[in-house]
């Protein structure tokens, strides 16, 4: 990508010079993922990703959730969102007082929370999860019924992987809401021995139409280590084109749906926010010390 070039030099001068990192998730478009990201991965891997690290400054390309996230790991480092407008749809459909009403709807049923959500519904929940490891979270809490919020499709999802009794929420991912179980199976005419995987957000009948749902890094470990001739990657678009650049013996099929969000992260905003160190997000004092335990006792728990 010659034209990204100054960029991409000029980027990975500033992080030396500040010392700091950036974190991609891997919906980020691929100068991104492959040109100035130190690290890359799913939520899951981000969060964990972040808690260990050691620079002064946190980059974050990927949306305002995964910002807060580090930010909580990190309360004394800077942690720079590069598209403070970057947001998500499902941490938009749920708030702190949504939570606060469903705990006295359900009295003494704990709180799973989508770590898609902000730091204010974090502050009301007893754990967050992702979907590289929600089914762990859910179990690892020795109880027979949980509020899981705010992924509805993800929740569905998650009750079919465990006895426990799952309460749902209604929020949606705006870009896996839109497949449906009628296109994979066009597709699957299209393209004879197509292998189609799927992100637990997209909903139940895609999920029935897959031959296996997982996170985005379950999703790019699957195809990594099974090598399938053909594959439909039902998620993100970036997802294929990140992978596509570094697996050549297999086929993508790829439907294009783009989360406008995380498009909003550029290396033109990369640059900018490493050069002026800003816009940082910050925590209200008064949430932060509770989200970070949501979080915290989610990495105890682990993939
Ligand atoms: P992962 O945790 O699987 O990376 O998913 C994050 C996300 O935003 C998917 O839409
Ligand atoms: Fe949110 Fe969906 Fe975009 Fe992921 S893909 S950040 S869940 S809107």
């Amino acid at each position: 990508w010659p034209v990204h070039a100054p960029y991409v030099a000029a980027i990975n001068q500033l992080k030396r010079e500040r010392n700091a990192v950036i974190l991609a998730h891997n919906y980020q478009t691929p100068e991104i993922y492959h040109c100035v990201a130190d690290i890359v991965g799913d939520s899951l891997a981000l969060a964990q990703r972040a808690a260990e690290t050691d620079a002064d400054v946190i980059v974050m390309a990927g949306v305002h959730f995964m910002a807060e996230t580090a930010k909580l790991l990190n309360p004394d480092k800077i942690v720079l969102m590069p598209d403070m407008d970057a947001g998500c749809s499902l941490a938009e459909s749920i708030t702190g007082d949504d939570v606060r009403l469903l705990r006295e709807a359900y009295p003494g049923v704990p709180v799973v929370t989508y770590v898609n959500t902000s730091a204010d519904v974090k502050a009301e929940s007893d754990v967050c999860c992702t979907s590289g490891n929600a089914v762990k979270v859910v179990e690892s809490l020795g109880v027979d019924k949980v509020l899981f919020l705010p992924d509805e499709y993800l929740a569905k999802y998650v009750a079919t992987q465990t006895k426990v009794e799952i309460i749902a929420w209604r929020g949606h991912c705006e870009v896996h809401e839109q497949f449906s179980g009628d296109e994979i199976r066009r597709y699957r005419q299209g393209h004879e021995n197509l292998v189609v995987i799927a992100h637990p957000e997209c909903p139940p009948d895609v999920i029935e139409a897959a031959d296996f749902a997982g996170s985005t890094a379950q999703m790019i470990d699957y195809v990594r280590n099974r090598r399938p001739g053909k594959v439909l990657m039902v998620t993100e678009c970036s997802m294929s084109d990140n992978i596509a650049a570094e697996i050549r013996d297999v086929e993508f099929v790829r439907p294009c749906n783009l989360c406008p969000h995380m498009k909003r992260i550029t290396l033109a905003n990369i640059y900018a926010s490493l050069e002026s160190l800003q816009p940082r997000v910050e925590i209200d004092p008064r949430i932060a010390d509770r989200a970070r335990l949501a979080v915290e006792r989610m990495l105890a728990v682990g993939r």
